[in-house]
């Protein structure tokens, strides 16, 4: 199964998944809004079901949330409407199709999403391209590659066989802080590093 028909399938049931840790999530949100302001056009990609996209919404103009996934855009549209959001466009496209202007982003959110790119430095790369001078790109990335045991990477193909997981790449922090240094991007941010969590990591297009 590819990537669109698992997340199509998946959409549901994510929608009444929880954030995890409530007091984690709120941190993140809270560590992202320090960049926001009114004037500020936010890119999200792979928004899933668009939390977090119409919880930063009132602090910014404009949001682009995207994402392979029709399903889930669907239920982040009802979602906007539902809670009276007007500035968020939800638009169907892959990380690595979308086509958006150079330099036209002041901030760009991608989380839990990295990990599931066959090239995730060419996506950091396209990222600092378009951010503007001064833009910061807020990443959440589930470092597979720094917790994965051998069993697990024997398990997961099987279940990617029988549809259970989505197609997932065993990425390590190391590359990811690499990478973000190849694309001219300084870290800003980072929640301490813990293995197994999420790595949380906000860097900056110098201006
Ligand atoms: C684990 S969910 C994360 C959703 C949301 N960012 C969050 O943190 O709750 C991954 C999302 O990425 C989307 N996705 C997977 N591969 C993608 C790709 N190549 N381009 C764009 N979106 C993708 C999926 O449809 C799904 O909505």
């Amino acid at each position: 199964m590819d990537a669109e028909k698992f997340w199509d399938k998946a959409a549901e049931k994510y929608a009444k998944s929880s954030v995890g840790n409530e007091a984690v999530y709120q941190e993140k949100l809270e560590a992202t809004q320090k960049y926001f302001n009114a004037e500020s056009v936010v890119l999200e990609l792979g928004c899933g079901t668009g939390t977090t996209s119409i919880h930063h919404a009132p602090a910014v103009k404009h949001i682009l949330a995207t994402d392979i996934s029709n399903n889930m855009l669907d239920i982040g549209r009802r979602r906007a409407s539902e809670a009276g959001v007007e500035n968020v466009t939800f638009q169907q496209a892959t990380v690595e199709n979308l086509e958006a202007d150079l330099a036209s982003f002041d901030v760009v959110l991608a989380l839990n999403i990295l990990h599931l790119i066959d090239d995730p430095a060419g996506v950091v790369n396209k990222v600092s391209a378009l951010l503007k001078p001064g833009g910061v790109f807020v990443t959440g990335t589930p470092c597979l590659g720094d917790v994965l045991i051998n069993y697990y990477r024997i398990l997961i193909p099987i279940l990617r066989l029988i549809g259970k997981v989505p197609p997932v790449h065993y990425i390590k922090r190391s590359e990811l802080e690499s990478s973000f240094a190849d694309a001219g991007l300084e870290i800003e941010f980072q929640r301490p590093p813990i293995k197994g969590e999420v790595a949380f990591i906000i860097v900056k297009k110098p201006v």
